[in-house]
């Protein structure tokens, strides 16, 4: 028995709908969870256990349950300012290279790839929105995007309950950047109109970037994917990316042994740049 009650096969089929659909393979522990976190799934469409929804994922061509039965697998925890000292370093360290960098264009775009309900981009534009004065005359894009409709829809909005908005977030910026409402704390408009949110499964499709990334969050995500796959969402990634551009990662991941498109930042610790920008720099020194 691989998590609780279904049989065998049930646990193997909702596992490759997972990663056919999305990339991810689940841990023993996940898999341990997954019959509490398709417990709302099944309610909502009538569905008694876990091998009557793969029955009923099988034969019926609902799109809804196929998406909900995806979404509901996936892991989407994320917090504000998550790593606080990653944010801190980007701010003092990356943002200062990137406006050297792009001095002519005036131009800034920065892509939240597995953004999940938005906290991380919210924590950039919180950074951006407090430099009104520093940053006045140039157009700062930031982007996020996941493959969970769900979370994206969530982002969209903008709202987080009293235990989200608590996790990561200094009441300074609590108070200043959201309004406290009955559904929750609603971030203002100010903030909410700086980022654009889209659903995106970043091994196939291309990401909605005005021009090629400057700066990519890419957190806590790849983790979860097979090393074939991870090599292949490197790829992805350094397809959009500027040539002189920054990689964030999460704190329990590397491109050491994973990938020869990306390297560790010389010049800024915890970052990484496109491997190909080293060999430029390596030429014109
Ligand atoms: C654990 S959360 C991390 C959120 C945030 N980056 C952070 O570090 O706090 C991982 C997110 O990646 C998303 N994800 C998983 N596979 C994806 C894929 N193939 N394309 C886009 N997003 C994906 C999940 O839906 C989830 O919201």
């Amino acid at each position: 028995m691989m998590g609780g009650t279904a049989s065998e096969s049930a646990y193997r089929i909702l596992m490759g709908v997972l990663e056919s659909r999305t990339g991810q393979t689940l841990s023993p522990n996940r898999i341990w969870r997954i019959e509490m976190s398709l417990k709302p799934v099944m309610q909502r469409h009538g569905i008694v256990d876990l091998d009557a929804l793969v029955a009923a994922l099988v034969t019926s061509t609902s799109r809804q349950l196929l998406d909900d039965t995806v979404d509901a697998m996936l892991n989407n925890e994320t917090f504000f300012y998550r790593e606080h000292s990653v944010f801190d370093d980007i701010a003092k360290t990356a943002l200062e290279q990137l406006r050297v960098i792009n001095a002519d264009k005036r131009r800034i775009t920065i892509w939240h790839c597995g953004v999940s309900t938005g906290q991380e981009a919210y924590s950039m534009a919180m950074l951006f929105a407090e430099q009104e004065a520093r940053w006045a005359g140039w157009q700062i894009d930031i982007v996020g995007t996941d493959v969970s409709y769900h979370a994206i829809s969530r982002a969209r909005v903008g709202l987080y309950s009293q235990f989200e908005i608590q996790r990561g977030l200094p009441v300074q910026r609590m108070v200043r950047w959201f309004d406290q409402t009955e559904g929750g704390w609603l971030a203002k408009a100010d903030l909410r109109r700086r980022i654009d949110f889209s659903v995106q499964n970043m091994l196939t499709d291309r990401p909605p970037l005005a021009g090629p990334a400057d700066l990519i969050f890419c957190r806590n995500l790849l983790l979860y994917f097979s090393l074939p796959m991870r090599q292949k969402a490197f790829a992805r990634l350094r397809m959009v990316a500027a040539p002189q551009s920054f990689l964030v990662l999460g704190a329990g991941e590397t491109v050491l042994g994973q990938t020869d498109q990306y390297v560790a930042s010389p010049r800024l610790r915890g970052l990484y740049e496109p491997a190909d920008q080293q060999v430029r720099r390596v030429a014109a020194a």
